[in-house]
C-alpha cells in the first residue's frame, strides 16, 4: 500500500527515530509500503520519517539507479553476491561507521525534496550493522553511488536532511526552489485542515 511522502517543510523530517523494537508482522507490512512508496516515485531510497514514521528503518533498492553502468560495489555478511540477491535492502536500526580515504562530491536528490539537486559530500565507502524484518543481524560494506544512498537514508533518522549537509554555496543556489517548496508543502497541510 503506497503511503504519502513527507515533503520538506513537515517537521517530522527533523526529528529523531526511535528504535524499533519488536520484529512483528506490522513492521513487516511498514517495510513493504515503504517499498511500494518508493517504487510509486521512481526512488532509490526512503527512510521511515519520509512517511511519518518515527521509527529506525529505511529501504534501498540499488537496481532502481539511473545509470546501471555505474557498478554496484558491495559485500553482504562478508560475502559478494548478485545484486539481486542483495535487493530490496530493508535495514532496521542500523548503526553506520564510514569508512575509505577520501570524501566524494556528487549530486543527490530526496523524495520529500522533489525536483531539487545539489551537491553533497560524501564518505566513499561505509559499513552498516543492521536487522532484517526477522531481526536477523546483517552487515553491509558498500562502496560508491550505494554507499552515499546508505549514508543519506541514515541521515534521515537522525533528522538531517541533504540539505543540512550542503555548502553555503550550494546551498545558496537551491535557496529559491526550497522556498517555493516549503510554501508548497505549507499550502498542502493548510488545504487537509478543511
Ligand atoms: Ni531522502
Amino acid at each position: 500500500m503506497e503511503m504519502r511522502i513527507v515533503k520538506f517543510g513537515e517537521g517530522v523530517l527533523k526529528e529523531r527515530s526511535k528504535e524499533v523494537e519488536s520484529f512483528d508482522e506490522s513492521l513487516k507490512k511498514l517495510s513493504s509500503d515503504m517499498l511500494d512508496s518508493m517504487y510509486a516515485a521512481n526512488g532509490l531510497g526512503l527512510a521511515g520519517p519520509q512517511v511519518g514514521v518515527l521509527k529506525r528503518i529505511f529501504v534501498i533498492d540499488m537496481r532502481r539507479r539511473s545509470d546501471d553502468s555505474v557498478p554496484c560495489v558491495f559485500s553482504l555478511d562478508g560475502k559478494s553476491i548478485p545484486l539481486d540477491l542483495a535487493m530490496p535492502l530493508v535495514a532496521v536500526n542500523p548503526k553506520i561507521e564510514l569508512l575509505g580515504d577520501y570524501v566524494e562530491i556528487t549530486e543527490e536528490g530526496c523524495l520529500s525534496f522533489p525536483g531539487i539537486y545539489a551537491e553533497v559530500e560524501r564518505a566513499e565507502k561505509v559499513r552498516l550493522n543492521y536487522f532484517d524484518t526477522d531481526g536477523v543481524p546483517h552487515e553491509l560494506v558498500c562502496e560508491g553511488l550505494f554507499a552515499r544512498c546508505v549514508q543519506h537514508e541514515n541521515d534521515h533518522l537522525d533528522g538531517i536532511s541533504f540539505v543540512d549537509r550542503l555548502s553555503s554555496a550550494q546551498l545558496f543556489k537551491i535557496a529559491p526552489k526550497l522556498k517555493r517548496l516549503k510554501r508548497q508543502t505549507r499550502d498542502f497541510l493548510k488545504s487537509q485542515k478543511h
